[in-house]
């Protein structure tokens, strides 16, 4: 998907494409960054899973958590910190915006 910047923000998505429960990776300045919606609310970290690069987008989503798909560890995507391990380092997090029926993510 391509990625359009606007005023330190990258619009990476419509609210149509992101309904309740998705969740889908995006390429953000050469980072690929995990972006869910919970509820209604937006929640985005790094993709690659901090203890051997397990690709997050295809684990599974548990409400607030995501389990890697490799050896299941949890990430609360709220604020990237680690649930449950094997890992122990947390992932990046980014801040979302709805502006209009964009949602952005705060590129740096
Ligand atoms: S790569 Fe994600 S838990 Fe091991």
């Amino acid at each position: 998907m391509v990625a359009v910047k606007v005023e330190g923000y990258t619009r990476v998505a419509s609210v149509d494409e992101m309904p309740p429960g998705i969740m889908r990776k995006f390429d953000l300045g050469g980072k690929e960054v995990l972006l869910a919606n919970v509820d209604g609310k937006y929640f985005a970290i790094e993709n690659l899973c901090t203890h051997r690069g397990g690709p997050l987008d295809e684990g599974r989503l548990h409400h607030y958590e995501v389990e890697c798909p490799w050896h299941s560890s949890r990430f609360d995507l709220r604020t990237g910190q680690v649930t449950e391990g094997p890992a122990d380092i947390p992932e990046r997090s980014y801040e979302v915006i709805v502006e209009g029926s964009s949602i952005m993510l705060r590129v740096k």
